[in-house]
């Protein structure tokens, strides 16, 4: 595809979680595209150093702010900081109440929450990660019908396994260990995904050229999802087991 350097320019976008993995991603990557870079996140140290070096990059085009998203009073500061810092562009990730509460008069906007494969693939995570991660695909699409009238769009991003520090941690194995677990379950060979995969999706549904797109749930995962090899596998073991040619 031919680069686009400016394809978010006039955009402001707040990145919840936006210190690491694909929140961290997410923000080097809408500033190098042109956005305005709002970073919230509840590592403040990590934070304001992803701040510091995409300011000495690309100028006073991004802001750390502290943001707990389960704290209501943190989010309406974080949005609230974005539109006195960056006033009249709206463009971003964040807790929908506040971001609609701006949106709606601008009459514009993107909201894009981050779901997870667990939103299509069942089973193979705890029973409150699935839950919570349908959850969010569930008030993407109710959402969606209640913005559209204002001209805001809400999509969902639902990635499949990344070696990010979530995944290298609750794993508790490093980066390159957790790549070849990921590689050998993949269906999509010869890429090893990275948090900038999910970062240029983001960068997609957060600008113009989807802006017909909304109601979304873009899973990004290799075609992991779309088959499950465990009737194929059995049958191989039993075969094998029995000496048969499969
Ligand atoms: N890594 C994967 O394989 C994978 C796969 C599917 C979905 N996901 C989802 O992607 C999202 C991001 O995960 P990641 O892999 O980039 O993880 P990460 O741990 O690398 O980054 C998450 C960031 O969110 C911040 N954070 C945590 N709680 C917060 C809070 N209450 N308020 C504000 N910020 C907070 C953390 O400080 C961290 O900087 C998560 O929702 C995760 O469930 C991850």
């Amino acid at each position: 595809m031919e680069a686009l350097p400016n394809r978010l320019e006039g955009k402001v976008a707040i990145v919840t979680g936006g210190a690491s993995g694909f929140g961290e991603s997410t923000a080097r990557l809408f500033t190098k595209y042109g956005a305005k870079v709002v970073i919230a996140d509840v590592q403040d140290d990590l934070g304001v150093a992803l701040c510091n070096d995409l300011v000495s990059e690309s100028g006073d085009n991004v802001i750390y702010v502290h943001c707990d998203v389960t704290q209501e009073s943190d989010v309406k500061n974080a949005v609230d900081t974005a539109v006195s810092m960056f006033v009249n562009t709206f463009g971003s990730f964040l807790g929908a109440k506040h971001a609609a509460r701006v949106m709606i008069p601008a009459k514009r906007g993107v909201i894009l929450f981050t779901s997870s494969i667990a939103s299509v693939v069942s089973g193979e995570s705890p029973h409150s990660y699935t839950v919570s991660k349908h959850a969010v695909v569930g008030l993407m699409k109710n959402l969606c019908v209640e913005l559209g009238q204002y001209g805001i769009r809400v999509n969902c991003i639902s990635p499949g396994s990344v070696s990010t520090p979530l995944l290298t941690n609750a794993m508790g194995l490093e980066k390159t260990a957790v790549d070849d677990i990921v590689c050998a379950s993949s269906v999509l060979k010869e890429v090893v995904p990275t948090a900038e995969d999910i970062a240029e999706a983001a960068v997609y549904l957060g600008s113009d050229a989807s802006k017909f797109v909304s109601g979304i749930n873009l899973v990004v995962d290799g075609a992991y999802s779309t088959t499950n090899p465990t009737y194929t596998k059995i049958i191989k073991q039993t075969f094998e087991a029995f000496g048969k040619k499969t």
